[in-house]
């Protein structure tokens, strides 16, 4: 007695078949068309191989640039940086961002100071030092000029790394490396 195969398979009819790989064509095209559409409008990785990391808000969620660039000129917008410090961004006269960030962390016992515009200084509450809009040390008791960090545009975001390079202000390696 032969046996022989079933030219057709019981459990995959003609029509099964062709409606499997019409849908397999149909889930390549979409796949084709929406990856690179989706990789555009996907954050970076958050934490780069330089230890850099996305600037975010206060809440922990991710700042688009454009909202940063909205900003007026000569704006200082305070975001969370590396290690989550509080970090001003400056907006400069061409709208673009500066090339460096200023922790918001006074180098005298460490606290936080606002950014007064009508004396373009950053003045710490806490014993009275202020910083130029460059974070050079205005008048003590601080001891030292602000820390930077690194800020570029990534995409739609903004990435902070840290500044290991020397301190542009000085043309010295800086104090926190
Ligand atoms: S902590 Fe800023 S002046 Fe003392």
């Amino acid at each position: 007695m032969s046996e022989s195969l079933p030219l057709e398979s019981p459990s995959l009819s003609r029509r099964q078949l062709l409606n499997f790989l019409t849908g397999a064509v149909v889930a390549t095209t979409a796949g084709t068309v929406l990856y690179p559409a989706a990789k555009f409008f996907a954050a970076p990785a958050e934490v780069g191989e330089d230890g850099s990391i996305l600037a975010k808000d206060i809440n922990g969620n991710l700042i688009p640039a454009s909202q940063i660039l909205a900003e007026a000129p000569g704006t200082r917008a305070l975001v969370a940086g590396l290690a989550a410090e509080p970090t001003y961004l400056t907006l400069r006269e061409d709208g673009t961002l500066h090339p460096w960030g200023i922790v918001d962390n006074c180098t005298h016992l460490g606290c936080t100071f606002p950014w007064n515009p009508n004396e373009n200084q950053f003045q710490c509450p806490c014993h009275g030092s202020r910083y130029d809009a460059d974070g050079n040390v205005v008048r003590g008791p601080a001891p030292l000029p602000l820390k930077l960090v690194r800020v570029t545009l990534a995409g739609e975001y903004i990435r902070i790394a840290p500044w290991t390079e020397n301190d542009p202000r000085t043309g010295k390696q800086p104090w926190w490396v």
